[in-house]
């Protein structure tokens, strides 16, 4: 790699901001902070002047890849363009110069934001209402678990298990474990969906819920969900539904009207907000009726009283689960969130689910032939090829593929998940991309399924014209250097 760490860049007394001099009285610093907490020798910072310091972040900016820069068909992850006016909205001096523990009266316009946003959401899947506390998909998960253990208790049942299917993502058994629940595993079927026999041979009285994703992490509509809800409920347990793929369903059904009791949403995929790199992301969580009593607390709460409007924080639920997050969840992801629905109103939601499909379909019958497709579609947003073929017959297994697609300008699939599928290359599209795009990323698969046929050491040495070549994972994740010379 050739751009230098921002340390080497430093030179001595190069300065890239100089703060204005105070006009107040100063006084010295172990007068704010007693003496024990007050660094002894100056930090080693790095003195880069500014220009150096963008054209460094530039650089590296330029060697990674990114949605800005062209397509990231990351499956199950949605990374689709963020438009720019929700970092606009977001960064509203309004928004950003708030104080979570400023009075009600002087926040109005933020718990107003909340209080739409909930009801938008809460509209989109049939919820009757929503919490927007979580920070991520998994702390969605475990905030509606969460719910469906103090829903039971409340019952004064003591359920011990939770269903989760096979294909699902690795967060659902988690966050089960994370509550205290043994997990059992519902297995898909031949169609790549939840066998219904076995589902009906596991449900009993230990059960408090199924967890379902839909449409599952193969891109395929649960077309079951009819009889799955009546088995679920007929037992009396709960659904609960991983809604990290709603960009499917968004305007034309509801997890609600599906029978669903609790849902979460990834609004840093699906409501376009920036992900990666570790967030700030936002899992609110949707549900029915019966167990709103139990959402966390604080809940925006709206007054109409003589005209005029009012909202206030209300911790007054005796049942809530409790507090899921310090203050109210991530505000610069709802305001982002907010921003997009309301760009887009009814129809254009729905039009983003219509279009996450067809490309979806349209990129999956160009790949239909060269690469094997084990559960077939039609599929709804994403769907999910296996490298087996490459693999048995050349010797090039997905991971291969996945660096050839570095080297020709894409990011690479999600790869080896779902684990039913295997070498399986899971490949979402989304709406945001357009036709052409569709046809260079559909051109850059085939041609690597051509090189795995006649030139496959091409594959197997790939990626070689990117700033660094082939890593090793296990070593990197296992020995993490972040390459301060500092430390
Ligand atoms: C289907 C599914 N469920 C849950 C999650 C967890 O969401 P998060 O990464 O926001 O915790 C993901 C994330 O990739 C997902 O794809």
């Amino acid at each position: 790699m050739k751009e230098p760490v921002i340390f080497d860049l430093s030179r001595k007394g190069r300065r890239g901001h100089r703060p204005a001099s105070p006009d107040v009285p100063s006084k010295p610093l172990e007068e704010y902070i007693p003496a024990e907490f007050l660094r002894r020798e100056h930090a080693d910072l790095p003195e880069v002047p500014e220009s150096e310091v963008v054209r460094h972040f530039i650089r590296l900016s330029n060697m990674n890849h990114h949605v800005d820069k062209d397509m990231y068909p990351l499956g199950s992850c949605t990374m689709k363009y963020n438009p720019k006016i929700n970092d606009e909205t977001s960064g509203l001096t309004g928004f950003t110069a708030l104080h979570p523990l400023q009075p009600e009266s002087t926040v109005q316009g933020a718990l107003r934001l909340m209080h739409e946003l909930a009801a938008q959401l809460g509209e989109i899947a049939g919820m009757a209402a929503v919490t927007l506390q979580p920070a991520a998909g998994a702390h969605g998960e475990l905030t509606g678990i969460l719910t469906i253990r103090k829903y039971h208790e409340s019952r004064g049942s003591r359920r011990t298990k939770l269903l989760v299917v096979d294909s699902a993502h690795g967060t659902n058994p988690a966050s089960a474990a994370l509550v205290g629940y043994d997990t059992v595993t519902v297995k898909s079927n031949a169609e790549g969906r939840t066998d219904i026999d076995d589902l009906r041979s596991k449900l009993d009285e230990s059960v408090a819920a199924l967890m379902l994703t839909n449409p599952n992490t193969l891109g395929l509509f649960e077309k079951d969900i009819a009889t799955i809800e009546r088995l679920v409920h007929d037992n009396g347990s709960l659904l609960y539904m991983d809604g990290a793929n709603m960009n499917a369903l968004m305007g034309i059904t509801r997890p609600g009207d599906m029978g669903f009791d609790i849902v979460h949403y990834n609004l840093h995929k699906t409501f376009s907000a920036p992900h990666g790199g570790g967030g700030p992301g936002s899992g609110p969580v949707g549900v029915c009726e019966k167990l709103v009593p139990f959402l966390p607390v604080p809940v925006v709460e709206r007054h109409d009283d003589n005209g005029t409007t009012r909202y206030t924080l209300s911790a007054d639920r005796p049942s809530s689960i409790g507090r899921m997050m310090n203050f109210h969840g991530n505000f610069s992801v709802m305001v982002r969130a907010y921003t997009y629905i309301c760009m887009l109103g009814a129809e254009g939601i729905r039009r983003v689910s219509e279009n996450a499909i067809i490309n979806a379909n349209y990129l999956l019958g160009k790949l239909t032939g060269r690469y094997d497709l084990p559960y077939p579609g039609p599929v709804m947003h994403e769907f999910c090829l296996s490298g087996d073929r490459q693999k048995k017959q050349h010797n090039v297994k997905t991971l291969d593929i996945a660096k050839r697609l570095l080297d020709l300008g894409f990011h690479a699939p999600t790869i080896y998940f779902p684990l039913i599928v295997s070498e399986a290359l899971m490949i979402e599209p989304t709406e945001t991309e357009t036709r052409e795009t569709l046809d260079r990323f559909a051109s850059a698969m085939l041609q690597i399924a051509d090189e795995a046929e006649q030139d496959p050491e091409m594959v197997k040495n790939a990626p070689q014209n990117t700033p660094v070549k082939r890593l090793d994972e296990a070593q990197a994740s296992r020995k993490l250097n972040i390459s301060c010379p500092a430390c």
